[in-house]
């Protein structure tokens, strides 16, 4: 969420020294060397620019790949704001899980103490609710007993590009059902946002430590989840196609609001600009829409924000996907309860 942002148009720091996507052999930064890893330098040491996918490349690519039985299915739940966001997504987890047979489920907690941060008993709430990790963002510290509980609870991933040595990590590997593994990732945008480390990088270095795909191909994981939380839809349009293929699910969130372009890109990975905050859509992005709305009004100090408390709509995404390549199959938006119209997601569909 961004209700606290100064407004401040920093400018583009994107320093346009990226990565790519090499299907050839390379040399990682270890200096070991992978068959169809990240290539994260190019001839001259510098940080390679993304190949970014076609249609074309990506049917060529596809060609062979095995298809599953039984894909694997996963939901991703946008912020969730307040007691009625949270009420609304431990009552309808269980259920997801079940109706959607479900392998991993990730949830963004960023908002969910009052629309600030988030308590440690507020995720073990999420994770013994069916949630399989749960993410974060700007407002990662807004509950500062938060912080030790990253030190026990890996499960639970802060910005990846904070600075280096802020306690806590930004991903996670998380053990599924037949022994596949799935990495979570949360990363934060710059523009219209804090200062921090480049997010593509850290993202490519991250990403380079992994092979996905299916076990038997050599594939060291299955399944790639990153939370993009950003302000700029630009940056996280330009964020998921730079990974596309690397990832299985690219998701934005801190806007709160759920865009209609969940879509498969070209290299196979599902992605959706924004997923929509769980929360009461009868506000301004969850907040009580008296007290915000006078904030543009007038220059003075307003009353404190406080969650808007009315039924919340949980949004999110759900996505298919072949573990032999761990790419996407099918991307489907999520909207239950509350104000929005409703779109839950069949497996028979
Ligand atoms: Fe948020
Ligand atoms: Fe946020």
């Amino acid at each position: 969420m961004g209700m606290q942002n100064n407004g401040q148009d920093r400018g583009d720091r994107h320093d346009q020294r990226n990565f790519g996507q090499d299907d050839r052999q390379h040399r990682s930064p270890q200096g070991e060397q992978h068959q169809g890893a990240i290539r994260l330098f190019d001839d001259h040491g510098m940080y390679a620019l993304p190949a970014l996918r076609s249609d074309r490349q990506a049917a060529l690519d596809n060609q062979g790949a095995a298809w599953h039985a039984k894909p694997m299915r996963i939901v991703f739940l946008g912020d969730v704001v307040g007691r009625s966001g949270r009420e609304a997504v431990l009552r309808v987890l269980p259920d997801l899980r079940s109706r959607l047979q479900t392998d991993l489920i990730v949830v963004n907690g960023e908002n969910a103490s009052h629309g600030f941060g988030l308590a440690p008993d507020m995720a073990r709430d999420f994770l013994n609710a069916g949630a399989d990790a749960i993410t974060l963002g700007n407002h990662a510290w807004d509950r500062k007993e938060l912080i030790p509980f990253l030190s026990q609870e890996k499960r639970v991933v802060r910005p990846l590009n904070f600075p280096p040595g802020t306690p806590g990590q930004g991903a996670v590997v998380v053990e599924l059902s037949g022994g596949r593994r799935a990495l979570i990732m949360n990363v934060m945008g710059r523009l219209f946002m804090d200062p921090l480390d480049c997010p593509f990088r850290l993202t490519a270095q991250e990403l380079s430590r992994y092979k996905l795909g299916g076990v038997a191909g050599g594939g060291s994981i299955q399944a790639v989840v990153i939370d993009v939380h950003g302000e700029a839809t630009s940056e996280k349009m330009a964020f998921g196609h730079s990974f596309d293929g690397q990832a299985t699910l690219i998701v934005g969130t801190h806007t709160h609001v759920p865009t209609a372009d969940h879509q498969i890109l070209p290299g196979g990975t599902a992605y959706q600009t924004d997923a929509g905050m769980c929360g009461d859509y009868d506000s301004v992005i969850g907040m009580g829409k008296e007290a915000a709305a006078s904030r543009f009004w007038r220059k003075t100090p307003g009353e404190r924000l406080a969650p808007s408390e009315g039924e919340a709509t949980v949004c999110g995404v759900f996505v298919e996907s072949d573990d032999s390549t761990g790419h996407a199959v099918r991307v489907e938006p999520i909207r239950i309860g509350g104000r929005l119209s409703q779109m839950i997601p069949s497996l028979s569909a």
